[in-house]
């Protein structure tokens, strides 16, 4: 794919509205990794099956894409602030003054999420420039926060 063409096929996907997420992981020993995502995704009701794309160019690629157990917290529609963190900031720092808790497997998730889930990975496939993560899904819930959505750029609340 050109330039051109790339610019217009992330364009045209922007355009496709979405909910924001964090995918997080904890890494052998205690490090924890997370990134923002738009790409999370239901697969499968039985079994309970999602899936999420993550950037091979990521520096996290390789912790999340090779944990065992990983956690999914659906951002509420007040976290915009978060979703730019853990897509800015560097891996190191993004969960300094992050409010999280540990799922049962140690995967955080974060605090104030409109909804979380907890997986085991179930597998990893190539998907061009990205790894498509499937999970499993062990554990979620939800609040009855609103959740955060993002739209050609920007980033925006349910309106009922
Ligand atoms: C709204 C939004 C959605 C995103 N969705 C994805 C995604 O689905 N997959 C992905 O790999 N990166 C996605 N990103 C970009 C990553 O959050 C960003 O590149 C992050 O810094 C990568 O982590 P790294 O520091 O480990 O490289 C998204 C960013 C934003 C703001």
């Amino acid at each position: 794919m050109n330039q051109l063409d790339s610019l217009q096929f992330r364009e045209v996907m922007g355009r496709f509205p979405t909910g924001v997420a964090v995918v997080c992981a904890r890494a052998h020993g205690s490090a924890v990794w997370g990134v923002t995502v738009n790409s999370f995704t239901s697969v499968s009701l039985d079994p309970p099956l999602i899936l999420v794309c993550i950037d091979r160019a990521a520096a996290s690629h390789d912790k999340l894409t090779t944990a065992q157990t990983f956690a999914v917290s659906v951002l509420a529609e007040d976290q915009a602030d978060i979703a730019k963190r853990f897509a800015l900031e560097p891996p190191e720092t993004r969960f300094d003054d992050v409010a999280w808790r540990g799922a049962s497997d140690g995967s955080p998730v974060l605090e104030g999420a409109a909804a979380w889930l907890e997986c085991e990975t179930n597998g990893v496939m190539p998907g061009g420039d990205h790894s498509i993560v499937l999970g499993r899904v062990i554990a979620s819930g939800c609040s009855d926060r609103g959740a955060l959505l993002f739209f050609a750029g920007a980033y925006g609340r349910v309106v009922t």
